[in-house]
């Protein structure tokens, strides 16, 4: 798939005034972010400077929980499109004199902020910011809520490799209770027109009442069988109720990602990973550096180019 000339907006423009969970986006939208982060993807592959979209906007980004990927990735993805940036040291701000996060926020907002992108276990703070806020609110993580921009990259990874995801089986295996990146994904997998399931034991899948249309396996044989894409997720300790440790004992040996339980899955399927990854318990070390089987560095890559396209969306509305 190759974007060459800028997207048009949908011809309805696009109207979304925030990202915090992936059904704030139209079809549409989704299919114009997805065309713009490809198009951006052209300039990153050919290390050429993208049009500075964003010059004169000033970028807050605000992560109260740690972040490698998504905090870095929006910062470069900022200045990349002309942006100045601000990476708020959060460990070093005055939350820690009692501040309240949303005082915090509306403060940074004060300076003039035309975007802020935020990351907290708080599952309610996106939507008591997006009240509060002038500027557009990004949720870069939520609890176990929601991460769409993850989802978003993910399906642009997806599309780079098959085009499109209509028509593809979507194993997403592991700790899906406490994973935001799993409940994102599986919403706009399933509306870009995937099959999507989910794979892990009982104890490490949603409540029942929860994604009731996505299908649900408790062995990997039968959950990876005929998939076109296999997303591991990552045990989320920090997220469990009480010590979780004991969820990983044996849990490698039964649903485990390695080449050999890869070959449930399609001969042609792909491994991918949100990260941060722990080898050897959810995934085999050899299988995430496999360059013919994983797709776990070019989600990385994509992370920049989606992350553009977002920011771009929603500041400049595609005008
Ligand atoms: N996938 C993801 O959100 O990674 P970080 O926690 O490093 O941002």
């Amino acid at each position: 798939m190759t974007v060459s000339e800028r997207p048009s907006p949908p011809s309805s423009g696009f109207s979304a005034r925030r990202l915090i969970a992936i059904d704030d986006l139209s079809d549409d939208e989704i299919h114009y972010i997805l065309n713009l982060a490809e198009y951006y993807a052209g300039y990153l592959k050919r290390a050429a400077p993208p049009p500075r979209r964003l010059a004169g906007k000033t970028q807050i980004n605000l992560f109260f929980e740690d972040s490698t990927r998504t905090n870095l990735s929006f910062d470069l993805a900022g200045k990349k499109l002309g942006a100045d940036v601000i990476n708020v040291p959060v460990s070093a701000s005055s939350v820690h004199k009692g501040e309240t996060l949303v005082d915090t926020a509306q403060t940074l907002s004060a300076m003039g902020a035309h975007v802020m992108i935020v990351r907290a276990k708080e599952e309610g703070l996106h939507k008591t910011l997006d009240e509060t806020l002038d500027c557009p609110v990004v949720n870069g993580g939520a609890g176990k809520l929601e991460h769409p921009t993850q989802a978003l990259l993910d399906a642009a990874t997806i599309c780079s490799e098959f085009g499109a995801l209509e028509g593809l089986t979507i194993a997403i295996c592991g700790d899906i209770k406490h994973s935001r990146v799993a409940g994102s994904d599986a919403r706009l997998f399933h509306r870009l027109g995937a099959q999507v399931r989910f794979v892990g034991p009982e104890n490490l899948l949603p409540d029942s009442n929860q994604f009731t249309d996505i299908s649900r396996f408790h062995a990997l044989k039968e959950g990876l069988d005929g998939a076109d894409i296999v997303m591991g997720l990552r045990m989320q300790f920090e997220r469990m109720e009480g010590d979780g440790r004991a969820l990983a004992q044996g849990f490698f040996d039964e649903f485990g990602l390695t080449h050999k339980t890869m070959s449930y899955a399609k001969p042609s399927a792909r491994v991918m990973h949100p990260g941060p990854m722990n080898r050897g318990v959810e995934i085999d070390g050899t299988l995430a550096d496999d360059p013919e089987r994983s797709l776990i560095l070019r989600q990385v890559f994509y992370g920049v180019a989606t992350r553009m396209a977002c920011l771009d969306a929603l500041i400049t509305k595609g005008i």
